[in-house]
């Protein structure tokens, strides 16, 4: 065995989202984030298109990035169809964690890959961002309102009309118990083709 393997599963198992309202108010500090960042890049990606960009919203930027998603949600919502408890949820949000990041996927110009492959590397690049966060002993949020596809939230993170943000990602140390998931066993989700 090249590497240890039983602390890799260890690892993948108990990669665990968990929303902000369950971070304690512990800091992450800013090496750590450079750390999870930096292997993020290391996910595959065809054609070396590298699609990833990661937009980091810490301290004051929380609100700023909290401000624009209750506002946008309050103007794109039908009346009939905004809830003010997923408003102040928005709002409130990105300063429950101390880090929050835009994960997104840029187009490249000449728009040879696929664009769901490059969506796949962006995703990719999430769960390696995930996985060194699970070695930390950090949560991590995926969260993906409608709003996220939206051109207005484009300009906000300065992407242009091709770019996709397709998330927001929060991180922070749990308060509580480390939480438990399941799967469904391999053999519901696998078949072996052997003639
Ligand atoms: C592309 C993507 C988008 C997601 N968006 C949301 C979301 O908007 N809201 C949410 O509650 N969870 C979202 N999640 C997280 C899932 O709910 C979570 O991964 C699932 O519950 C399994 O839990 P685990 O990550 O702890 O294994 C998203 C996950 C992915 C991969």
């Amino acid at each position: 065995m090249k590497y240890n393997l039983s602390e890799l599963r260890e690892i993948i198992r108990n990669r665990r989202t968990i929303k902000p309202e369950d971070f304690s108010d512990r800091k992450i500090h800013k090496e750590m984030v450079v750390e999870m960042l930096n292997n993020a890049l290391w996910a595959p990606t065809h054609g070396h298109t590298q699609p990833w960009f990661f937009k980091v919203f810490v301290d004051g930027g929380l609100t700023k990035l909290g401000d624009f998603l209750s506002e946008i949600y309050k103007q794109q919502m039908p009346s009939d169809k905004f809830m003010q408890k997923k408003y102040e949820q928005l709002k409130a949000r990105p300063n429950m964690a101390t880090v929050v990041i835009a994960v997104c996927m840029k187009r490249q110009e000449i728009e040879k890959i696929a664009e769901i492959e490059e969506i796949e590397a962006v995703a990719c690049a999430v769960q390696n961002l995930h996985l060194t966060a699970t070695a930390y002993g950090l949560g991590g949020y995926w969260s993906s309102p409608e709003l996220m596809y939206t051109s207005a939230m484009n300009v906000f993170l300065g992407l242009g009309p091709k770019d996709k943000c397709l998330g927001i990602f929060y991180l922070g140390y749990p308060k509580g118990e480390w939480p438990e998931s399941h799967r469904r066993p391999l053999e519901y989700q696998s078949e072996w083709i052997e003639s």
